[in-house]
C-alpha cells in the first residue's frame, strides 16, 4: 500500500521526484517551458503540425508584403519627385513660329502680280503694284477665314460668308467689315524682302501709307 504513487506524478522526472520536499534550487522555468513544447510539438498530429507550419509562413508573407509595401512607395515618392524635378527644369512653353521671315527678293515679284506661295506656311500673300510691293494677312476680317486669291476675277474671295477684297486688299462685298490688314516690308542687307507679321498696318486707320506699309520699288 506504501509504494502506491499520488495521482498525476507518474510521468514527472525522477530529478524533480527527489527534489521535493527538499531545500536546493528551483527547477529552471525557461528550460521547463522549453521541455513542454517540445513534448507538445511531438504529440501533435501531422494535420496540425501543417496547419502551424502555414501559420508561420503566411506571417512570413505579411512580413514581406509589408517590406515590398515600404518600397514601393518609396519609389513613387522617388519617382514623383524626379517628375516634378524635370518639369521645373524644362517647363512647358509653347514654341510659335517667328512671324519675321524672308520672303526672296523683289525682282522675283513680277509688276501686277499676287503671289500666293506663302499662305499656306505664313498665311501672307505679296503683292506687287503701281506703288510697291506690300504683303496682305490673309485673314478674312469678318470671322478669320482664309480668303482665295481668284486671279481670273481680280480679286480676294472669302469661301465662308463671301466677302470680296480687291487685290489692294479693300472690302467691296459681303459681310467683311473693313479691308484686310497689311504687315510690315522691308529689305534685309542683303537685299531681300523680310516680312514682319507681328505690325501690322491698317486702311481704316489711315495706316496704309506709314513707312513699311508698302516697299517702293
Ligand atoms: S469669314 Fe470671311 S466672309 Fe465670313
Amino acid at each position: 500500500m506504501s509504494d502506491e504513487k499520488p495521482k498525476g506524478t507518474e510521468n514527472q522526472p525522477a530529478e524533480s521526484k527527489s527534489a521535493k520536499g527538499t531545500e536546493s534550487t528551483p527547477a529552471k522555468p525557461v528550460a521547463k517551458e522549453k521541455s513542454a513544447e517540445r513534448v507538445r510539438a511531438e504529440k501533435m498530429s501531422p494535420k496540425a503540425k501543417v496547419a502551424a507550419d502555414n501559420k508561420g509562413s503566411l506571417w512570413m508573407s505579411r512580413r514581406d508584403f509589408s517590406s515590398r509595401a515600404g518600397w514601393f512607395a518609396f519609389f513613387a515618392f522617388c519617382g514623383s519627385f524626379l517628375i516634378g524635378s524635370l518639369r521645373f527644369m524644362f517647363p512647358r512653353v509653347l514654341f510659335e513660329p517667328s512671324p519675321v521671315f524672308k520672303a526672296g527678293y523683289p525682282d522675283d515679284y513680277p509688276a501686277g502680280s499676287v503671289t500666293t506661295k506663302w499662305v499656306k506656311d505664313q498665311r501672307v500673300w505679296i503683292v506687287r503694284g503701281d506703288e510697291g510691293i506690300y504683303a496682305i494677312l490673309a485673314l478674312c476680317t469678318h470671322l478669320g477665314c482664309t480668303p482665295r486669291w481668284l486671279d481670273a476675277e481680280n480679286k480676294f474671295k472669302c469661301p465662308c460668308h463671301g466677302s470680296g477684297f480687291t487685290r489692294e486688299g479693300v472690302n467691296f462685298e459681303g459681310p467683311a467689315p473693313r479691308p484686310l490688314e497689311r504687315v510690315k516690308v522691308s529689305l534685309t542687307e542683303d537685299g531681300q524682302l523680310l516680312v514682319d507679321k507681328s505690325i501690322k498696318f491698317l486702311e481704316e486707320k489711315g495706316e496704309w501709307g506709314k513707312p513699311g506699309s508698302v516697299l517702293p520699288v
